[in-house]
C-alpha cells in the first residue's frame, strides 16, 4: 500500500486531507500563500523564544514548551485553516531534522487508533476543544487515560503507545511536536496478551496513513469500509476476555457490575438477571463516562469492572469496545448474552 515504509515518501507533503493517498495535497494555504511562509513564521517564533532548540534531540520539557508556545500563538497558523475544512485536515507547520511541528484539526469521532511514533518523542498541546488520550502504561501494559483541554499539553517518550480521540463537542485544534522529526509509526492491536504490532507506515501526518474516521457521512474508500463481522472482530480483539455466564457470575460475586443493555420490553418478555443494572444502549456512554454530568456515580469509574449484557452477546461487544475507547479499562461483555446466562441455569427474575 502507498504508505508502507520504503515507498515514495509523503514526508514532504505540507497539508492535506486523510481520505486516501491521492487526496493529500497542497503546499499552499487557502489564500494561496505558500506554506513555507507559515513554516518560516513558526520556526522563527520558536527560535526566538527557545534559542536552545539546537540540532539535537529535544527534551520533554522543550517539546512541551514548544507545542504550548505554538498553540498559544494562533496568529501563526489560524489563516491556514480553510473555511470549508475537509475532514482529517492537518498542516505541517515547521520541519527540521531534529523536530517538526504539526497542526491538527479534529471533529467529534476522530480517533487515531493505537500507535507509536517510530522512535520519536513527542508532545501535543490543545489550542481549542478537548482531546482524550488513552495510553499504554509503561510497567503494567494496562491502559491509562488523560484528558487534555485547551491550554494544556502532554509529553511522551519513544516507547509511548497511545490512541488519541476527540469524543464530543466542538471541533478541536492541537499542535504536535516530535523529536526527531516524525518518519514512521507502528500501529497496534490490543490483545489479551498485551499490545501487538501489526503495521508500520511511513508518515504523511501525525496519524500516519491509516487513521480512521467514524462519522457516518465519511467518504469511505473500499479499504476503509468494514463489514459488521470485521467491526465485531475488531471490537472483541480489544477486550481482555469475554466471560461465559459462570465466570460472569463469579466476577459479580467479587464485585463486578452487570449492565443489561436490552430494551425494557425485551427484559419484560424474557426476564432479567437479579442485581443487573439496566441502562439503555442509547444513554450508555453518558451514564458510564466518569466525566459526564449524567453518570451513575456508583459505577462510572475508569477502573470499575463492568460486564455488559445484551440478548446474545453481539451488540454488547461493540458497546464494550466504545467504552474502552473512553478509558474504562475493565469493561467487557458476557459471551452469549442473557440467553446463555439463562441456558446455564443461573438465576433470572421477572422484570
Ligand atoms: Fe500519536
Amino acid at each position: 500500500m502507498a504508505g508502507k515504509i520504503g515507498m515514495a515518501g509523503k514526508v514532504g507533503m505540507a497539508a492535506g486531507v486523510k481520505s486516501d493517498a491521492n487526496s493529500l495535497g497542497g503546499t499552499a494555504d487557502p489564500d494561496g500563500r505558500p506554506l513555507g511562509v507559515a513554516q518560516d513564521a513558526v520556526g522563527a517564533h520558536l527560535a526566538e523564544q527557545f534559542p536552545d532548540l539546537s540540532d539535537r534531540r529535544l527534551t520533554p520539557g522543550q517539546m512541551g514548551a514548544a507545542s504550548s508556545a505554538v498553540a498559544a500563538a494562533p496568529e501563526l497558523w489560524t489563516h491556514l485553516i480553510p473555511a470549508e475544512r475537509p475532514r482529517r485536515w492537518y498542516a505541517l507547520l515547521h520541519r527540521q531534522v531534529n523536530y517538526d511541528v504539526w497542526l491538527l484539526a479534529w471533529d467529534p469521532g476522530h480517533e487515531t487508533d493505537w500507535h507509536d511514533h517510530g522512535g520519536s518523542s513527542g508532545s501535543f498541546a490543545v489550542a481549542h476543544g478537548r482531546l482524550v488520550e488513552t495510553f499504554r502504561r509503561p510497567r503494567t501494559g494496562l491502559a491509562g487515560t488523560r484528558r487534555v483541554g485547551a491550554g494544556e499539553a502532554v509529553t511522551f517518550g519513544p516507547p509511548h503507545v497511545h490512541n488519541v480521540t476527540h469524543l464530543v463537542g466542538t471541533p478541536a485544534l492541537s499542535i504536535h511536536v516530535y523529536s526527531p522529526a516524525l518518519v514512521a509509526m507502528t500501529y497496534y492491536t490490543r490483545t489479551p496478551y498485551g499490545f501487538s504490532a501489526f503495521e508500520t507506515v511511513a508518515v504523511d501526518s501525525p496519524h500516519g496513513t491509516r487513521a480512521h474516521v467514524h462519522e457516518s457521512d465519511a467518504q469511505f474508500t473500499d479499504r476503509d469500509r468494514q463489514a459488521i463481522e470485521d467491526l465485531l472482530a475488531s471490537a472483541r480483539r480489544g477486550l481482555d476476555r469475554r466471560p461465559v455466564p459462570r465466570e460472569a457470575a463469579e466476577a459479580v460475586a467479587s464485585g463486578a457490575f452487570l449492565v443489561d443493555l436490552r430494551p425494557a420490553e425485551e427484559r419484560a418478555a424474557e426476564g432479567e438477571i437479579p442485581g443487573a443494572i439496566a441502562i439503555g444502549r442509547n444513554v450508555l456512554e453518558w451514564r458510564l463516562d466518569p466525566q459526564s454530568e449524567h453518570r451513575i456515580p456508583e459505577i462510572a469509574r475508569y477502573d470499575a469492572e463492568i460486564i455488559l449484557v445484551c440478548s446474545d452477546g453481539y451488540a454488547s461487544s461493540l458497546a464494550a469496545a466504545t467504552l474502552r475507547r473512553m478509558g474504562l479499562t475493565r469493561v467487557t461483555d458476557l459471551d452469549g448474552g442473557y440467553h446463555a446466562w439463562k441456558s446455564a441455569g443461573l438465576p433470572t427474575a421477572s422484570a
